[in-house]
């Protein structure tokens, strides 16, 4: 297969590879660890005063019968923190006997004690969690984020600071394996009164917000003038309840909580995530931040996140619950809601949903709800009028049926439509739309990533019909190569692949995909009478954003026109998303440890395009 390209008209090979772009997956990227070492004060950690949930005042030497002591500091908001409640209260009945005691401290200035109690009831911890309002405990102990972990001895000294265990970074790595249990091995240490082999690891997590001041930050920038505008513009959309953001960016409170992060993330652009590069492609929706909102951001984090006047406050922007894009025409969702299990490898189950039409439809958008955003990482839907998705739904005892990462199996089932965090729904231009034969299934295959706790879901989708007869139909077209060979420690591996267009085509957006490897991608196309125009580049490939990109105006590609797509793939263990360690030769596939460069398009035949010049 070596040079084939796909460029598939009638979907079957592509809904394939489409819903391989659920591959990527959605996963925490192990994150940097807060900028800013603490000092640790000489305060005795014992002495600090702290209040439970009930409000009353409470200190470490109140636990006095304990042989060891954990001290593990949380958040209410770190997903993070919250993947490990049930590896914390697990160690916890496992050390109970032998006289361990567990303590959570909460630091967060922004998270009240009527938070801090709830969390711990959702999350079922079986240990105590105390509120440090003053941070005093933090400063004492030196803790930076949650979860950090402190083991203290009988005598109440540190023999232990750092990770809980290596999971966190392996689940980021998709490899549920832990290397490394850390905490287990420093109570087995203490326990038997040897020293801890290591006692002291780098803790991952969500940094616990200091309300420390810099004098040299000479800003004017507040939250209420400055600051909660571009939130408003730039980050609510996503970072609002029931949106795919872990975290809320609405309040004051919120925006200072996390006002360190906010920095960091939008310096290096993470956040937002857009990953095009300006001027290779125009598109729709841009939503990569100017140099000056940046700025503003970081100053008014360096300043301590002041609030500044009330009167400066400009409406709260006001949310809507509905469809972005109106009232659907068609609703759809699973009869019952599925339950996702709190550890474990990802799962890709597909829901078969009967649409219930008499008529051919043509579909003009569609729109995702997923119903817990927390576990809903992609979505991928399929038309089946065979009966197939039925037959498989039946089979299986759950709701819907257990697919692996790639289709549903259903020969010939064409994609409808691809959500993945990030994605917005747009309407086709007019005149275009996929159809939805009269009697068939949506079989909506759902990716889910666990989060620590038992979750449940029931992810919605919305359809859009045109209302005359679509003049053309959207197809999915897929370009560049099937064959990949990556040689282990091969630092800027180049693929490269050529198409020439048999016929004139527009592009309506374009969606590159790579997988775990992927350094960055560019397509380029070069008409016929020699010009040059590259249609995306994505220059720091991240696969946990695979938006698909619109072109303001559909582009117009005659007969004709070279297509190149240049990759490049970091194969060493400097990458950190490499999933072998040390590295191992890579080639194309399915898996997500295997590698894919691709261009997916959304494209309709031009209506009347020039003729090719002579
Ligand atoms: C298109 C949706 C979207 C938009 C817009 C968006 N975010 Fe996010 N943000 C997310 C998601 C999803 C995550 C979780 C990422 C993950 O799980 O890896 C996230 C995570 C974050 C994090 C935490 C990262 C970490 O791992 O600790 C910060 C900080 C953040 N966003 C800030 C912002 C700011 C500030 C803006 C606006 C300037 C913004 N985001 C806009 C979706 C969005």
């Amino acid at each position: 297969m070596a040079g084939r390209t796909l460029l598939a008209f009638r979907s079957t090979g592509a809904a394939l590879l489409v819903a391989s772009a659920a591959l990527g997956g959605l996963w925490l990227n192990a994150p940097q660890a807060a900028p800013a070492a603490v000092k640790a004060t000489s305060r005795d950690p014992l002495t600090v005063r702290l209040k439970d949930t009930g409000g009353k005042t409470r200190s470490l030497s109140d636990l006095r019968d304990a042989k060891a002591l954990v001290v593990v500091f949380l958040g209410t908001q770190c997903p993070i923190a919250n993947s490990y409640a049930e590896t914390l209260s697990g160690l916890q009945n496992r050390f109970e006997s032998a006289g361990v005691r567990f303590l959570g401290v909460n630091a967060n200035p922004t998270d009240t004690r009527a938070a801090v109690a709830a969390h711990a009831k959702e999350h079922r911890l079986s240990f105590p969690v105390w509120k440090d309002a003053n941070q005093e405990l933090a400063d004492a102990l030196g803790a930076r984020v949650t979860p950090e972990v402190f083991v203290l001895n009988a005598e109440r000294a540190v023999r232990y600071q750092g990770r809980i265990d290596d999971g966190y970074a392996s689940r980021a790595r998709k490899n549920a394996a832990v290397k490394s249990p850390d905490l287990e091995q420093a109570l087995e240490a203490v326990l038997a009164g040897r020293p801890v082999s290591t006692p002291v690891t780098q803790a991952l997590g969500c940094a616990i917000p200091r309300s420390q001041k810099s004098a040299a930050a000479a800003t004017k920038a507040t939250y209420h003038r400055d600051v909660a505008p571009i939130l408003q513009e730039r980050c609510q959309g996503c970072h609002r309840p029931g949106q795919v953001a872990p975290f809320s960016l609405l309040t004051y409170a919120d925006a200072k909580n996390w006002a360190g992060e906010i920095k960091e993330f939008t310096q290096s652009r993470q956040m937002p995530p857009w990953l095009a590069e300006p001027g290779h492609g125009e598109f729709q929706d841009v939503r990569r931040m100017s140099d000056a909102e940046i700025a503003t951001l970081a100053q008014w984090a360096d300043a301590g996140a002041p609030e500044g006047s009330r009167k400066d406050a400009r409406p709260a922007r006001v949310w809507s619950d509905e469809w972005m894009l109106g009232k659907p025409d068609l609703v759809l969702r699973p009869p019952a809601a599925y339950q996702v299990a709190a550890t474990g490898d990802d799962v890709f189950q597909a829901f078969v949903l009967p649409t219930g039409l008499t008529e051919d439809k043509q579909v003009v958008a569609i729109d995702f709800r997923p119903g817990n955003a927390r576990v809903v990482h992609h979505v991928v839907t399929f038309v089946d009028t065979t009966g197939k998705g039925r037959k498989l739904d039946e089979a299986d005892p759950e709701p819907g049926y257990t697919t692996g990462p790639g289709g549903v199996q259903i020969p010939g089932a064409a994609i409808q439509g691809v959500w993945a965090p990030g994605n917005l729904p747009r309407f086709l231009p007019a005149g275009v739309g996929r159809p939805l034969p009269k009697g068939s299934d949506l079989v909506v295959q759902v990716h889910y990533h666990k989060t620590g706790k038992v979750e449940t879901d029931q992810t919605q989708v919305a359809l859009y019909f045109g209302k005359e007869p679509a003049k053309q139909v959207a197809h999915t077209a897929i370009v560049g190569p099937f064959s990949i060979d990556i040689p282990a420690d091969a630092a800027r591996h180049e693929v490269k692949h050529t198409f020439t267009l048999p016929l004139d085509l527009q592009i309506l957006n374009i969606m590159p995909h790579m997988h775990l490897l992927g350094k960055d991608l560019k397509v380029t196309a070069t008409l016929p009478d020699g010009k040059q125009q590259d249609l995306v580049w994505i220059k720091d490939w991240d696969y946990r954003w695979q938006d698909s990109y619109r072109y303001k105006e559909p582009l117009l590609l005659p007969r004709g026109t070279k297509l190149e797509l240049v990759a490049h793939f970091d194969n060493t263990s400097a990458n950190p998303r490499n999933p072998s360690n040390p590295p191992r030769r890579v080639r194309f596939g399915e898996q997500t440890t295997d590698e894919m460069a691709f261009a997916i398009m959304e494209v309709v035949l031009a209506p009347k395009a020039p003729a090719p010049k002579p």
